[in-house]
């Protein structure tokens, strides 16, 4: 079976790519490479070769998810070879809500818009599977219990706008065209860690936004410390709380879901993907030191603008129908990611 993953390079993309190519299908990727580099890829193949798992091929292909006819291409190029793509799974747009917060237009244009062109090319090579990239960003607000998936969603930046749109476009789809889509939401939580060859992680432009990948800097020394956003939140011990997933466990519920959707017929599916349980920043902090014999200067700043206190997932939605149960601990999480740090300190 061959899939598309547009934005397959990424930091989540790429660890899926990887789980793709080991589960025995073929891949053909699409990035434009804004925020990835083609090297995550090359590295992706050569843990292929390593593992000497039976070789699935990669495909990549460099282009703007905005643009149909390279899409068209690929779907051409793969009937040609007979490898049709069955599913996508679509990671490709930009996810900085600092950036989508000035640039509300560019955000709307390179998810919501590319994500219109890479339905229209799809209904056009009749492929109607489709697992996408969402956001337990777009509940918008804090809960003292795990988040359901019936929770109302309200978005509160026009990154959160793009990604409830888009699930709302897929359930049209679904519901409009009776019979065929099969449609996946996934919400992730967040994702951290790498893999544990310490190959391929997340690798950010300039000074990361989220809390792992600028732990893991200031570990290396390239920043002076860890600025805590806030320490009055309503959580165990006042900084903010969030359900950290190992990026390989979150790969691993890709496949799974693309599998549950292919031996299931149509549906409109919307599942968190997370832990379940919560860690504050400061047991982050405790944990990475403790697995990694480290110790990370740190600080109490002011609350960050448009952060909540705490975001859990209820994730039994995901477990009972796909049998899917993070495996690996937040100390896991702590040493591949380090790991991922140390051996590339200047990233790809
Ligand atoms: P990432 O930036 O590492 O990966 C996104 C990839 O898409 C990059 O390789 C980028 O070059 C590519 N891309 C962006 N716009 C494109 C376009 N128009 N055409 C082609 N390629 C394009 O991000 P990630 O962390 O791997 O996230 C993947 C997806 O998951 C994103 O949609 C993101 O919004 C979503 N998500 C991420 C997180 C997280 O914490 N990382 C949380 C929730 C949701
Ligand atoms: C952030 C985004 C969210 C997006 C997600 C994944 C905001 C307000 N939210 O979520 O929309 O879906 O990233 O890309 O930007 N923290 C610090 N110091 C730091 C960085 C973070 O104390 O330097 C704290 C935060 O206050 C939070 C926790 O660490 O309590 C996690 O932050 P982060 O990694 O940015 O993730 P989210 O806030 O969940």
């Amino acid at each position: 079976m061959s899939i598309l993953v547009t934005g397959g390079a990424g930091f989540i993309g790429s660890h899926t790519c990887l789980n793709l190519l080991e589960s025995g299908y073929d891949v053909f990727v699409l990035d434009s490479f804004v925020n990835s580099s083609p090297e995550s890829l090359a590295r992706v193949k050569s843990i292929c070769e390593k593992d000497k798992k039976p070789k699935r091929d990669l495909h990549v292909f460099k282009g703007d998810l905005r643009n149909a006819s390279i899409l068209k291409d690929i779907f051409t190029k793969a009937n040609e070879i007979n490898k049709k793509i069955d599913g996508v799974i679509h990671f490709a747009g930009l996810k900085s809500v600092k950036e989508s917060v000035e640039k509300p237009i560019l955000y709307w244009d390179a998810n919501v818009g590319s994500t219109i062109n890479l339905l229209n090319v799809m209904q056009s090579f009749d492929c109607s599977t489709i697992v996408f990239s969402s956001s337990a960003t777009i509940y918008g607000r804090s809960s003292k219990t795990k988040l359901k998936e019936n929770f109302k969603l309200k978005p509160i930046n026009p990154y959160g706008s793009t990604k409830m749109v888009i699930e709302k476009l897929l359930n049209d789809l679904f519901v409009n065209y009776s019979g065929s889509w099969r449609v996946a939401n996934l919400r992730y939580f967040n994702p951290i860690g790498a893999h544990e060859s310490g190959l391929i992680g997340e690798n950010p432009k300039g000074i990361p936004n989220n809390i792992f990948p600028f732990l893991t800097n200031v570990a290396a020394g390239n920043l002076e410390e860890l600025r805590i956003f806030g320490k009055n939140w309503p959580t165990i011990d006042g900084t903010g709380e969030r359900d950290y997933v190992h990026v390989m466990d979150l790969a691993e519920g890709h496949v799974k879901t693309l599998e549950f959707l292919i031996n299931n017929g149509p549906q409109c599916l919307s599942m968190n993907l997370g832990t379940g349980k919560g860690t504050s920043v400061l047991q982050l902090l405790n944990i990475f030191e403790e697995s990694n014999s480290l110790k990370i200067p740190h600080t109490f700043v002011e609350r960050r603008s448009g952060d909540v206190a705490r975001l859990v997932a209820d994730n039994s939605l995901l477990k009972s129908l796909l049998n899917w149960y993070p495996k690996r601990t937040l100390n896991q999480m702590c040493k591949d990611g380090w790991r991922w740090q140390v051996n590339n300190p200047r990233g790809y």
